[in-house]
């Protein structure tokens, strides 16, 4: 499978600045070579471009709306062309405002194939806030919320179809914080859960079977990885740690699990801040996992 990477340098949707330089660590934590040495056919396409984070309040909401959607557009058009040139893209983010304009492209791609698409969200939050639920206007607490059709007209309509997918593809997998007045709106919506508390009490391997039931040879399955999804001892280089998210055994085996369904069509990899990391010690995490995830395991077989 011929896989594209492809830059997304901003933390426009973002409450700290830095996610913008997590393309480049996944760079130099070596993601290109790592893919490449699994036998798989990796081009860098390099950076997109967009506007400057000009770090402004809230305007009715939401934060940098305008600069939001142009940096979507680019990544909604870069996603979709991939897509359709038969490749696989992994979107290097970025904050998680960015999956408006990856997964509403890969809903389009689906559309357009007669794909089922199923989306595994990996995150410690839940991302499902709107204007008046959200505590801080940052557009990286939204984006399940606008890619169910429910925000801004500008964020919800990308693409051509209103909603751009609905509540019943996701499931969201490691979540530990969710908003009050969030919490409602994911309540009312469709959106599968398995929170930390479901992995302690049934495990991973169990959680990840029930998230990756009913796929079939005609699921495209989409991976938005939240590095905060882990837990912020192993993976301290994110903006918005929750303590006791996923040990590193527990998050290989759930790459493992994504790997060995043998359905990934496309993958962000988000919320990757070097500016509070150390040693680029995170990237070099998210780039073994996701290794794991494109099929690298320690059994031999
Ligand atoms: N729920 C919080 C908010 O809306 C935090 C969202 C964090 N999202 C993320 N993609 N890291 O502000
Ligand atoms: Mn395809
Ligand atoms: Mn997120
Ligand atoms: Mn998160």
């Amino acid at each position: 499978k011929a896989i594209s990477l492809i830059g997304v340098p901003t933390d426009i949707g973002a409450g700290h600045r830095g996610a913008s330089m997590g393309p480049e660590a996944l760079r130099v934590a070596n993601l290109a070579a790592r893919l490449t040495r699994r036998g798989l056919d990796v081009v860098d396409r390099g950076n997109l471009q967009g506007p400057l984070n000009p770090w402004q309040p809230p305007v009715n909401g939401y934060r940098h709306l305008p600069e939001v959607v142009a940096w979507n557009q680019a990544v909604h058009e870069a996603i979709y062309a991939e897509l359709a040139d038969g490749r696989l893209p992994i979107m290097l983010g970025g904050d998680h405002c960015l999956a408006i304009g990856s997964i509403s492209a890969v809903a389009r791609h689906c559309r357009d194939t007669g794909k089922t698409l199923r989306v595994l969200w990996l995150d410690a939050h839940a991302d499902f806030n709107t204007a008046e639920a959200t505590p801080s206007g940052n557009i990286h607490g939204m984006p399940v919320a606008c890619l169910c059709g429910n925000g801004p007209q500008e964020l919800i309509s990308m693409g051509g179809h209103v909603p751009a997918t609905t509540a019943d593809v996701f499931r969201q997998i490691g979540i530990r914080s969710v908003d009050e007045g969030e919490k409602r709106l994911v309540r009312e919506s469709q959106v599968s859960i398995f929170d930390m508390r479901h992995i302690d009490e049934v495990g991973m391997k169990r959680t990840m079977e029930e998230a990756l039931s009913g796929i079939d040879e005609n699921t495209h399955l989409h991976v938005s990885f939240d590095v905060d999804f882990l837990d912020p001892t192993i993976a301290p280089g994110v903006g918005t740690t929750v303590r006791g998210g996923p040990n590193y055994r527990e998050a290989q085996l759930c790459m493992e699990m994504i790997a060995d369904s043998g359905r990934v069509g496309s993958l962000d990899i988000v919320e990757l801040n070097p500016a509070f990391d150390k040693k680029n010690q995170t990237a070099r995490l998210a780039v073994d996992l996701v290794e794991s995830l494109f099929g690298k395991s320690t059994l031999i077989r």
